[in-house]
């Protein structure tokens, strides 16, 4: 898979695209990141790729021509096929979900807004899909394309192991059980012993619960769409609503 992603701060991409995974994806030909300067499209000796708001107002937008100019130069035929992304904080909301759509494709743009924002006419001609990662607001959208490219490029296969990816956090619509390595014991904290049975039924019988447990105490907004049985989301909605306390070693309400 290919992403082309398009910013005034290209500098900032070198770290997170060149250690690890990532670093190992690239280098295998498993996924291909290309980081294109926006400036190099504008048009005046000044490089010039923002200007002041119609309608007043602090800040400055960026402009519509070069960003328009740079990605139609860099995906040329592949344009009407690639998905375009605009990171904004008034996009719908990044998910796993959208990951997993997006990893079938091909090709992926990804456009970096900075400052106050981008000139409206940029998602308008390129019919792109506006995502947040979240509701808050950052300087500007290079973390949150990183945050896009790692959460879609570790999905696409050969990039980690199958194995991996299966179980997650967001997977079934629950976030994920708790894991422990060695050593056994750590400051008097014992690893649950159901772990040390070699029983691998009851490893993933606990897991489970462990899962659905934490999901109805921190994330009960996720439980309308998790997959559970109907004695499953009974026992999750009675834990998110307070109504079993919790106690040292918890278990799921019978
Ligand atoms: C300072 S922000 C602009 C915020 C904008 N004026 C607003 O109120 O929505 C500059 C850029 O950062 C990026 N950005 C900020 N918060 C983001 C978020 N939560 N998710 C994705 N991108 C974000 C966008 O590309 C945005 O154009």
């Amino acid at each position: 898979m290919r992403f082309d992603v398009f910013s005034l701060f290209p500098g900032m991409f070198a770290g997170p695209f060149d250690a690890s995974i990532l670093k190992r994806a690239r280098a295998a030909g498993t996924i291909e990141i290309g980081v294109h300067n926006i400036r190099d499209w504008t048009t005046d000796r000044h490089r010039t790729a923002d200007d002041t708001p119609y309608g007043g107002g602090a800040g400055m937008v960026m402009a519509a021509p070069p960003i328009i100019a740079a990605v139609e130069a860099t995906l040329g035929d592949a344009l009407a096929s690639t998905p375009i992304v605009v990171l904004s904080a008034a996009g719908r909301r990044f998910t796993q979900e959208v990951a997993r759509d997006l990893v079938g494709r091909k090709r992926l743009a990804l456009i970096c807004g900075h400052y106050e924002g981008i000139d409206e006419r940029v998602v308008e001609e390129l019919g792109a899909d506006e995502l947040s990662i979240g509701d808050y607001v950052l300087t500007g959208g290079e973390l949150a394309a990183m945050v896009v490219v790692d959460a879609v490029a570790r999905l696409v296969p050969g990039v980690i192991a199958a194995a991996s990816i299966v179980e997650e956090s967001h997977d079934l619509g629950l976030v994920e059980y708790p894991h422990y390595t060695r050593p056994l014991a750590f400051r008097g904290r014992h690893v649950p012993p159901v772990l040390l049975s070699g029983h691998h039924a009851e490893i993933a019988r606990w897991r489970r619960e462990q899962a659905i447990l934490r999901t109805a105490r921190r994330r009960p907004d996720l439980l309308p769409f998790a997959e559970l049985s109907e004695a499953e989301r009974r026992a999750a909605v009675e834990v998110s609503d307070g109504s079993s306390a919790p106690s040292g070693a918890e278990q799921l309400p019978p």
